[in-house]
């Protein structure tokens, strides 16, 4: 789906996927709910995909807060088995525990080597650059969170990025992503604010066919106006009643 304006944040992406290719590096985008978080989340992972980087990417959901070890599991999925056949023993039994694969005894992999193998396969990736993408990163369950938190204090030289987004809302007040502990120097937050009435002009009219809020909406659109009512609508003159 193409973007429409925010090129300001488009050009952060752009320097973001740059700064990679030197050294580790965050860039998280925040927002309200419905605001254009996940778009630009999108066009990240779009454009780190376009110049070759490798990406691991997950989604975590509200209903599966709770489910621990989701988030890692996504993020791992694409991952070669090559890269979990180099580790060392311990470190690939606990990240078989932790994916509901291969032989295991059953028990919970322990947290801080699962953390540690998280780290070992995100620095055997990381030969070329590699793009760790997170949305919605207030639901990320707790032990992918502390797991991605062990290994952002720990990555340095390595080209590594972490794009994430935090929705903020009355119920996330005061949540701790896991990039938080991240340097100063090496995490740029973007608060990602309503669109420019230019660009939501541009994108009604590419949405209804027609520009302005009176045309008929699709139902498709409706339910995401009414689910999303940020960025939408929000500017947009009032037109007279015919
Ligand atoms: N810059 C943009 N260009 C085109 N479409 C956009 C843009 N920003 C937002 N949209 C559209 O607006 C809707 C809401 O955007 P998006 O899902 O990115 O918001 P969000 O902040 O991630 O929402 P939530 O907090 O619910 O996750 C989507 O249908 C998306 O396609
Ligand atoms: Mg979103």
């Amino acid at each position: 789906m193409e973007v429409v304006g925010r090129a300001a944040e488009l050009a952060v992406i752009d320097s973001f996927l740059d700064t990679v290719s030197g050294g580790f590096a965050t860039l998280v985008f925040e927002g309200e709910p419905g605001i254009g978080k996940t778009t630009l989340w999108a066009e990240a992972v779009r454009r780190g995909t376009e110049r070759g980087y490798t990406v691991l990417s997950c989604r975590p959901t509200s209903a599966e807060a709770t489910v621990s070890y989701t988030g890692v599991g996504d993020l791992l999925t694409s991952v070669e088995d090559d890269v979990y056949g180099a580790l060392p023993a311990l470190q690939r039994r606990a990240l078989d525990g932790v994916l509901l694969r291969g032989e295991t005894d059953g028990r919970a992999p322990d947290r801080r080597t699962v953390s540690v193998a998280v780290l070992s396969v995100l620095r055997a990736l990381a030969t070329s650059p590699v793009l760790v993408a997170v949305d919605d990163a207030q639901w990320l369950d707790r032990p992918s969170a502390a797991v991605l938190a062990f290994a952002s204090r720990r990555l340095d030289g390595e080209p590594l990025g972490v794009v994430t987004v935090v929705r903020l809302s009355a119920d996330a007040n005061g949540v701790r992503t896991f990039d938080r502990d991240v340097a100063e120097h090496r995490r740029r937050a973007v608060p990602v604010s309503p669109m420019s009435l230019g660009a939501l002009h541009v994108l009604l009219t590419a949405r209804l066919g027609r520009p302005g809020c009176n045309a008929k909406p699709s139902s498709d659109l409706r339910a995401d106006v009414s689910s999303k009512s940020s960025i939408m609508c929000s500017h947009a003159p009032a037109r007279p009643a015919r």
